[in-house]
Protein backbone atom coordinates (compact mmCIF):
# COMPACT_ATOMS: atom_id res chain seq x y z
CA UNK A 1 0.00 0.00 0.00
CA UNK A 2 3.14 2.07 0.96
CA UNK A 3 4.29 2.06 -2.74
CA UNK A 4 0.99 3.52 -4.05
CA UNK A 5 1.29 6.83 -2.06
CA UNK A 6 2.17 10.14 -3.72
CA UNK A 7 3.90 13.09 -2.38
CA UNK A 8 2.91 15.87 -4.42
CA UNK A 9 2.70 19.78 -4.58
CA UNK A 10 -1.34 20.18 -4.48
CA UNK A 11 -3.10 21.44 -7.74
CA UNK A 12 -6.31 23.26 -8.03
CA UNK A 13 -8.10 20.26 -8.55
CA UNK A 14 -7.18 18.69 -5.12
CA UNK A 15 -9.28 21.98 -3.51
CA UNK A 16 -12.20 19.98 -2.96
CA UNK A 17 -10.37 17.25 -1.43
CA UNK A 18 -8.23 18.82 0.79
CA UNK A 19 -11.32 20.56 1.76
CA UNK A 20 -13.20 17.54 2.91
CA UNK A 21 -10.05 16.08 4.62
CA UNK A 22 -9.47 19.26 6.68
CA UNK A 23 -13.22 19.69 7.69
CA UNK A 24 -13.64 16.46 9.19
CA UNK A 25 -10.85 17.57 11.55
CA UNK A 26 -11.90 21.36 11.75
CA UNK A 27 -15.11 19.85 13.42
CA UNK A 28 -12.82 18.27 16.00
CA UNK A 29 -11.44 21.03 16.85
CA UNK A 30 -7.78 19.96 16.03
CA UNK A 31 -7.24 21.88 12.93
CA UNK A 32 -8.35 25.67 11.97
CA UNK A 33 -11.32 26.11 9.12
CA UNK A 34 -9.82 27.33 5.95
CA UNK A 35 -12.46 28.32 3.20
CA UNK A 36 -12.21 26.81 -0.51
CA UNK A 37 -11.70 29.92 -1.67
CA UNK A 38 -8.56 29.95 0.67
CA UNK A 39 -7.15 26.82 -0.26
CA UNK A 40 -7.53 27.64 -3.76
CA UNK A 41 -5.65 31.24 -3.37
CA UNK A 42 -2.80 29.21 -1.45
CA UNK A 43 -3.04 26.05 -3.13
CA UNK A 44 0.48 26.16 -4.18
CA UNK A 45 1.59 26.24 -0.16
CA UNK A 46 -0.08 23.15 -0.01
CA UNK A 47 1.73 19.44 -0.48
CA UNK A 48 -0.69 16.27 -0.65
CA UNK A 49 -0.85 12.55 -0.18
CA UNK A 50 -2.53 10.77 -3.16
CA UNK A 51 -3.60 7.17 -2.67
CA UNK A 52 -6.16 5.69 -5.72
CA UNK A 53 -6.41 9.10 -7.22
CA UNK A 54 -7.76 10.82 -4.17
CA UNK A 55 -6.38 13.12 -1.75
CA UNK A 56 -5.46 11.26 1.94
CA UNK A 57 -3.52 13.56 3.44
CA UNK A 58 -2.46 17.45 3.09
CA UNK A 59 -0.15 19.65 4.75
CA UNK A 60 0.54 23.52 3.96
CA UNK A 61 2.94 25.92 4.74
CA UNK A 62 2.78 29.63 6.06
CA UNK A 63 5.47 32.01 5.12
CA UNK A 64 5.22 35.06 7.97
CA UNK A 65 9.26 36.35 6.16
CA UNK A 66 11.98 36.55 7.81
CA UNK A 67 12.49 32.94 7.21
CA UNK A 68 10.17 32.13 9.34
CA UNK A 69 7.33 29.38 8.21
CA UNK A 70 4.88 27.31 9.55
CA UNK A 71 3.65 24.16 9.38
CA UNK A 72 -0.55 24.00 9.48
CA UNK A 73 -3.11 21.97 8.20
CA UNK A 74 -1.61 18.86 8.36
CA UNK A 75 -3.94 15.78 8.71
CA UNK A 76 -4.45 11.87 6.94
CA UNK A 77 -7.54 10.35 6.57
CA UNK A 78 -8.83 8.75 9.46
CA UNK A 79 -8.80 4.74 7.94
CA UNK A 80 -4.82 5.58 6.66
CA UNK A 81 -3.33 7.07 9.86
CA UNK A 82 -0.51 5.30 11.29
CA UNK A 83 1.49 3.59 8.26
CA UNK A 84 4.02 6.37 8.07
CA UNK A 85 1.53 8.74 5.31
CA UNK A 86 1.92 11.54 7.26
CA UNK A 87 6.14 10.84 8.10
CA UNK A 88 6.37 10.77 4.47
CA UNK A 89 4.21 14.12 3.89
CA UNK A 90 6.39 15.95 6.63
CA UNK A 91 10.02 14.84 5.18
CA UNK A 92 8.66 15.42 1.77
CA UNK A 93 8.17 19.46 2.54
CA UNK A 94 11.60 19.53 5.17
CA UNK A 95 13.46 18.33 2.14
CA UNK A 96 12.08 20.83 -0.12
CA UNK A 97 12.80 23.41 2.14
CA UNK A 98 16.27 22.05 3.09
CA UNK A 99 16.75 22.13 -1.61
CA UNK A 100 14.80 26.02 -1.91
CA UNK A 101 16.33 28.03 0.95
CA UNK A 102 19.10 28.79 2.47
CA UNK A 103 17.92 29.10 6.10
CA UNK A 104 14.50 29.07 7.29
CA UNK A 105 12.73 28.27 11.03
CA UNK A 106 9.78 26.17 10.47
CA UNK A 107 7.24 26.11 13.56
CA UNK A 108 3.88 24.29 14.13
CA UNK A 109 1.08 24.79 17.10
CA UNK A 110 -0.29 20.99 17.67
CA UNK A 111 -2.20 18.87 20.02
CA UNK A 112 0.21 15.99 18.76
CA UNK A 113 3.18 17.03 19.34
CA UNK A 114 5.08 13.63 19.41
CA UNK A 115 4.04 13.36 15.82
CA UNK A 116 6.01 16.43 14.83
CA UNK A 117 9.05 15.71 17.42
CA UNK A 118 9.39 12.37 15.24
CA UNK A 119 10.27 14.32 12.41
CA UNK A 120 12.75 16.05 14.59
CA UNK A 121 10.64 19.07 15.66
CA UNK A 122 11.65 20.32 19.18
CA UNK A 123 9.25 22.09 21.94
CA UNK A 124 9.81 25.94 21.83
CA UNK A 125 7.58 28.34 24.44
CA UNK A 126 4.52 29.96 21.77
CA UNK A 127 5.81 33.15 22.71
CA UNK A 128 8.55 33.04 20.53
CA UNK A 129 6.58 33.42 17.61
CA UNK A 130 4.15 36.19 17.70
CA UNK A 131 2.79 36.32 14.34
CA UNK A 132 1.35 33.12 14.80
CA UNK A 133 -0.35 34.91 17.65
CA UNK A 134 -1.27 38.15 16.01
CA UNK A 135 -2.83 36.82 13.17
CA UNK A 136 -4.53 33.74 14.63
CA UNK A 137 -4.50 32.95 18.32
CA UNK A 138 -5.66 36.29 19.55
CA UNK A 139 -9.09 35.25 17.01
CA UNK A 140 -8.66 31.91 18.42
CA UNK A 141 -11.92 31.20 21.52
CA UNK A 142 -9.17 28.92 22.95
CA UNK A 143 -6.89 31.68 23.46
CA UNK A 144 -6.57 31.79 27.33
CA UNK A 145 -6.57 28.03 27.80
CA UNK A 146 -4.28 27.14 24.97
CA UNK A 147 -4.08 23.30 24.76
CA UNK A 148 -1.42 23.27 21.75
CA UNK A 149 2.38 22.54 21.91
CA UNK A 150 4.45 24.93 19.85
CA UNK A 151 7.68 23.24 18.20
CA UNK A 152 10.32 24.12 16.25
CA UNK A 153 12.95 22.55 13.69
CA UNK A 154 15.19 24.74 11.78
CA UNK A 155 17.92 24.64 8.75
C1 LIG B 1 -1.02 13.32 13.35
C2 LIG B 1 -1.09 12.72 11.95
C3 LIG B 1 -0.95 13.82 10.90
C4 LIG B 1 0.08 11.72 11.82
O1 LIG B 1 0.04 11.12 10.52
P1 LIG B 1 0.18 9.54 10.40
O2 LIG B 1 0.32 9.18 8.98
O3 LIG B 1 -0.93 8.91 11.16
O4 LIG B 1 1.56 9.30 11.19
P2 LIG B 1 2.77 8.31 10.82
O5 LIG B 1 2.23 6.94 10.64
O6 LIG B 1 3.55 8.88 9.68
O7 LIG B 1 3.63 8.36 12.16
C5 LIG B 1 4.88 9.01 12.27
C6 LIG B 1 5.28 9.04 13.73
O8 LIG B 1 4.41 9.88 14.49
C7 LIG B 1 3.84 9.16 15.57
N1 LIG B 1 2.42 9.55 15.70
C8 LIG B 1 1.52 9.63 14.70
N2 LIG B 1 0.31 10.02 15.18
C9 LIG B 1 0.46 10.16 16.51
C10 LIG B 1 -0.41 10.52 17.56
N3 LIG B 1 -1.71 10.83 17.35
N4 LIG B 1 0.08 10.57 18.82
C11 LIG B 1 1.39 10.26 19.06
N5 LIG B 1 2.26 9.90 18.09
C12 LIG B 1 1.81 9.85 16.84
C13 LIG B 1 3.94 7.68 15.15
O9 LIG B 1 3.96 6.85 16.28
C14 LIG B 1 5.23 7.65 14.39
O10 LIG B 1 6.32 7.61 15.30
P3 LIG B 1 7.66 6.73 15.01
O11 LIG B 1 8.35 7.48 13.89
O12 LIG B 1 8.38 6.79 16.31
O13 LIG B 1 7.18 5.40 14.60
C15 LIG B 1 -2.41 11.95 11.69
O14 LIG B 1 -2.52 10.90 12.61
C16 LIG B 1 -3.66 12.81 11.78
O15 LIG B 1 -4.14 13.31 10.76
N6 LIG B 1 -4.24 12.99 12.99
C17 LIG B 1 -5.45 13.79 13.17
C18 LIG B 1 -5.20 15.26 12.87
C19 LIG B 1 -4.03 15.82 13.66
O16 LIG B 1 -3.88 15.59 14.85
N7 LIG B 1 -3.16 16.61 12.96
C20 LIG B 1 -1.97 17.19 13.55
C21 LIG B 1 -1.98 18.67 13.35
S1 LIG B 1 -2.61 19.50 14.77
Amino acid sequence: MKDQIKIRTALLADVDGIYDLLELYVAQGIVLKRSKEDISFFIGNFTVAEYQGKVCGCAALRDYGNDLLELRSVVISPELQGRGIGRSLGHFIIEKLKKERQEWRLFTLTTTPAFFRSLGFSEVVKEAFPEKIWSDCSKCPKCHCCDETALLITS
